[in-house]
């Protein structure tokens, strides 16, 4: 069978079946899901019983894959076989629950800040792919919002405001808003990235409004005015029409573009276990966009 798709909003997102995707997957078949993808930005595969040799297979059909934040402590105690699957869960590797203060729960925590993953490196991410494997009993849905049609909506004024603009994204900003305290060791393992607040998507050609919760400040205004800035560009990008909410079942795979969404979890009991499992492709043309910058 080949791909159908189903729309989930009227702006983005689909439902995609027809494919399985525990098997290898053709040349044919990733392009049919890369067009799919830059029309959707979102795309959700139900009833999907991946192992995570099979995610790490079907995900490196889309390019490198990139362990993110997991960088910072190479060879640290994980649940996975791969050091490129990344742990989207509040379970130990020794067993049992991360408590509250723990300090993965910081960063689990962060997740539920809207952000286009790794948009504090470059190259930042393309595609991030996230499996369910334990769904809480309430909350732990995952939102995203379109920051193509978060673009096209603004007004002129806005947009030529913003157009000559620059934003610096820094690694552990989500983690130290939330109370963690990195060493400056870790602070100097992940240099900050600048960007244009407006890009234009490779795949698509269209622009986007790229703002999210990595962003420090921007380049041409005071840390006030353009935090001021960046909070009201992120308030417009993630107003309730250009947001889907995707409600988890055992079994999802959910892929998204970075460089056209942003994301964020959604509260629930820490008390009960909540597992998904991610894959993380590079977004090369991000290195043609972005400048790293000394560490701060
Ligand atoms: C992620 C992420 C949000 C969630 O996996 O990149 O931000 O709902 N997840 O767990
Ligand atoms: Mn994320």
């Amino acid at each position: 069978m080949s791909l159908q798709l189903k729309p989930l909003h009227p702006l983005f997102a689909a439902e995609a079946t027809g494919i399985d995707l525990t098997k290898p997957v053709d040349a044919d078949t990733v392009r049919a899901i890369d067009d799919a993808m830059d029309k959707y930005a979102v795309l959700v595969f139900r009833g999907q019983p991946l192992t995570e040799d099979q995610q790490v297979a079907f995900a490196s059909s889309f390019g490198t894959l990139d362990a993110g934040l997991k960088k910072l402590s190479p060879g640290a105690p994980s649940r996975f076989k791969h050091e490129v699957t990344i742990d989207i869960s509040n379970v130990r590797p020794e067993g049992g629950l991360h408590g509250a203060a723990d300090r993965k729960t910081i960063s689990n925590l962060a997740n539920q800040l809207w952000h286009s993953d790794s948009s504090f490196q470059r190259p930042a991410a393309k595609y991030s792919m996230l499996h369910s494997v334990v769904v809480p009993s309430k909350g732990g849905q995952t939102e995203y919002a379109d920051l193509r049609a978060a673009y096209d909506s603004l007004s002129d004024e806005l947009k030529a405001e913003i157009a000559p603009l620059h934003s610096v994204h820094a690694a552990l900003h989500s983690r130290m808003w939330l109370g963690d305290k990195p060493s400056a060791a870790e602070i100097a393992k992940m240099p900050p990235v600048q960007w244009p607040l407006v890009r234009t998507h490779a795949g698509s050609g269209r622009k986007v409004l790229w703002v999210g919760i990595h962003a420090t400040h921007i380049v041409e205004k005071t840390l006030a005015e353009g935090r001021m800035l960046l909070q009201e560009l992120l308030e417009h990008a993630t107003q309730r029409e250009f947001v889907y909410r995707h409600e988890w079942r055992v079994g999802d795979l959910v892929i998204w573009d970075n460089r056209a969404t942003i994301h964020r979890g959604r509260r629930f009991d820490i008390n009960e276990p909540r597992e998904l499992r991610r894959t993380t492709t590079n977004d090369m043309d991000s290195v043609r966009d972005s400048v790293l910058l000394e560490a701060a």
